[in-house]
């Protein structure tokens, strides 16, 4: 849209961006959400075009992407790991100047955070990150959505986050909740709560918006009386199979489960990013079961087949609060 304040800006993580311009992307995904439902067409774009990069998987991100461009009027161009020259014979660097050429925005999917900054650098047209080893930012917005549709705000929300929260979900749900003014609880073995430095920029920025942060190696004192209970895998994409055997015996004193959300809020609500690991129907899902015995990972099947379990509201809430980035910055 010409003249959006935030036209032309890159999307790659949400602490460059301010709390006014990440709940105004939010209020905007309401807006566009509820259009659409009203079979109001927004092909503010024809005729543009944006390069879909993905070095890891994805269904979720991927088919948000596709159709919020295709809502929009925009052409869609996706890589996949494998049939690029990105990484291997080609330079980020160049390969930023090349799809600048051609595209009204890249997203890109893969490994460090450093190359998606990288990308941007070098390219003339905005840059989205659709998730990085240190921060998955779309997702965030789509989260703080699916809170906002429950509760009717942000501010003041008790949001409690179990399992691996070194990566890029728990830093990316630090900084939302932290630049939203939520309370958020970690609870996790110390050795996978965020590094320090992270967890200091974040704490700061709580401090100013009325949020807070608070760590804990226990799972019942950390979802006591809380709105909301949120987790991920615990062995994230591009991590080795062999840390599969540590994160199970570490991680599995908080998986979320009944007990868990029963001592969570009356009116809690579970998030889930996914893909989720709560029953057999999945292949690493079945391998884990005859390594480990295990047949539920980081949530139980109860709990995310629950009417507390809002993950495909929230999955949904993927396209439309990326159709507002892609509306806003392009
Ligand atoms: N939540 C998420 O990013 O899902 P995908 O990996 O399927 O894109
Ligand atoms: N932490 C997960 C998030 C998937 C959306 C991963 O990186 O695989």
């Amino acid at each position: 849209m010409k003249g959006h304040p935030l036209q032309g800006r890159d999307f790659l993580k949400l602490l460059d961006f301010t709390p006014q311009e990440i709940t105004g992307l939010v209020d905007l995904a309401a807006d566009l959400k509820r259009e659409k439902k009203e079979g109001k067409v927004h092909r503010v774009f024809e005729g543009k075009n944006i390069a879909l990069i993905f070095e890891k998987t994805s269904t979720r991100t991927r088919c948000a992407f596709e159709v919020a461009a295709h809502d929009l009027g925009m052409g869609t161009t996706y890589l996949n790991p494998t049939d690029s020259q990105i990484g291997k014979k080609e330079s980020i660097r160049d390969t930023a100047r090349v799809l600048s050429g051609m595209y009204d925005g890249i997203e890109y999917r893969g490994f460090g955070q450093e190359i998606v900054e990288e990308l941007a650098k070098y390219a003339d047209v905005p840059v989205f990150n659709g998730l990085t080893n240190e921060f998955h930012p779309t997702q965030m917005l789509a989260d703080l959505l699916t809170i906002k549709e429950h509760f009717g705000h942000l501010s003041g929300i008790r949001l409690a986050y179990l399992g691996d929260a070194r990566y890029n979900t728990g830093n990316s749900l630090m900084v939302a909740c932290a630049k939203t003014g939520m309370a958020l609880t970690i609870a996790a073995p110390r050795k996978y709560w965020p590094e320090e430095a992270l967890r200091r920029t974040c704490e700061e920025i709580a401090a100013s918006t009325g949020g807070s942060i608070t760590f804990t190696e226990d799972p019942l004192t950390g979802t006591h009386d809380v709105d909301v209970i949120y987790t991920d895998v615990w062995v994230s994409m591009g991590e080795p199979d062999q840390v599969w055997e540590e994160r199970i015996r570490d991680l599995s004193p908080y998986r979320v489960d009944k007990k868990i959300m029963d001592n969570a809020g009356k009116e809690a609500i579970f998030l889930h990013c996914l893909p989720s690991f709560h029953d057999l129907g999945t292949g690493i899902g079945r391998e884990i079961h005859d390594k480990y015995g295990l047949t539920e990972m980081e949530v139980t099947d109860e709990v995310f087949e629950s009417s507390q379990s809002l993950v495909f509201a929230e999955a949904e809430n993927r396209m439309h609060t990326i159709k507002a980035i892609l509306y806003a910055m392009i």
